[in-house]
């Protein structure tokens, strides 16, 4: 039997472009979840719509993995952009992914006020101790892109014309920021070429579980280049993403 790819997408926008692909196609629900369980190219894929957010994104992906032991875990769609030289369609592969909004802020007592700026990176798998009171825990925990999937992804660049496609770090969290000073902190700190709200998520349960994965994210928005929204981005990093499907299932 083999063990088939899942492909995640948050949005209906981000997931039933690549369902329609599929051949021999069947849907199975689950909570929040649908699965479109079919075949590319005769290799079983599954297309998740997974809805959005790091929670259900987590349990989508633990889901999938007890319940289809996939070979591969891809989680696409959009993304803001945190890096100026980066514009609307281009195309970033997460060589790695990181949890942005897992934080711990500075002591301050009553009165001294809040400060964003001096919050410090929390990593929750640095320890079983708490993460409150562990120095280690003080770091930024970054999930590398499995090496494969990154190979075949940078194979087919070249059959994407819509913008660039560039290796780069995404950033995710239940947040979208919109204050280009916030961005630019989190572009220095963590060096993060987007965010988003669902890469790390799935990162951190496929690498619990010895997954390979990895994040590919288009740009549908740059707030540090005036890069305005645009919707249609979710179809053409589909597109995209069938072809470095097409690519890595004729290598298996
Ligand atoms: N900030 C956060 N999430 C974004 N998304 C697109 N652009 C951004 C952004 N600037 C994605 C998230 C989520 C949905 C709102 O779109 O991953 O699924």
């Amino acid at each position: 039997e083999q063990r088939p790819i899942i492909v995640q997408g948050p949005m209906p926008i981000e997931a039933e472009k690549f369902a329609e692909k599929l051949s021999d196609m069947e849907i199975e629900e689950s909570g929040n979840f649908i699965f479109y369980k079919g075949t590319i190219d005769d290799y079983p894929v599954i297309v998740t719509k997974t809805s959005k957010g790091m929670e259900n994104t987590a349990a989508a992906t633990a889901l999938a993995i007890e319940k289809y032991d996939p070979i591969a875990i891809i989680n696409q769609g959009t993304s803001g952009g945190h890096d100026p030289d980066l514009h609307v369609f281009d195309i970033v592969l997460g060589k790695k992914t990181v949890n942005i909004g897992s934080i711990k802020t500075e002591s301050a007592e009553e009165n001294e006020g809040m400060d964003p700026s001096l919050w410090k990176p929390m990593d929750l798998m640095a320890s079983e101790g708490s993460a409150g009171e562990d120095p280690d825990a003080e770091k930024i925990r970054y999930y590398e892109g499995d090496k494969e999937l990154l190979a075949a992804a940078n194979a087919v660049k070249d059959q994407y014309d819509q913008g660039k496609v560039v290796e780069g770090t995404i950033g995710s969290a239940d947040l979208w920021n919109n204050e280009v000073d916030r961005i630019n902190w989190f572009h220095e700190k963590y060096g993060t070429s987007v965010e988003e709200m669902e890469g790390a998520a799935a990162a951190q349960i496929s690498d619990s579980y010895g997954v390979p994965f990895l994040g590919i994210r288009i740009l549908s928005n740059n707030k540090t280049n005036d890069g305005q929204y645009n919707p249609d981005t979710a179809a053409a990093n589909q597109e995209y993403v069938h072809h470095v499907l097409k690519e890595y299932i004729s290598n298996l």
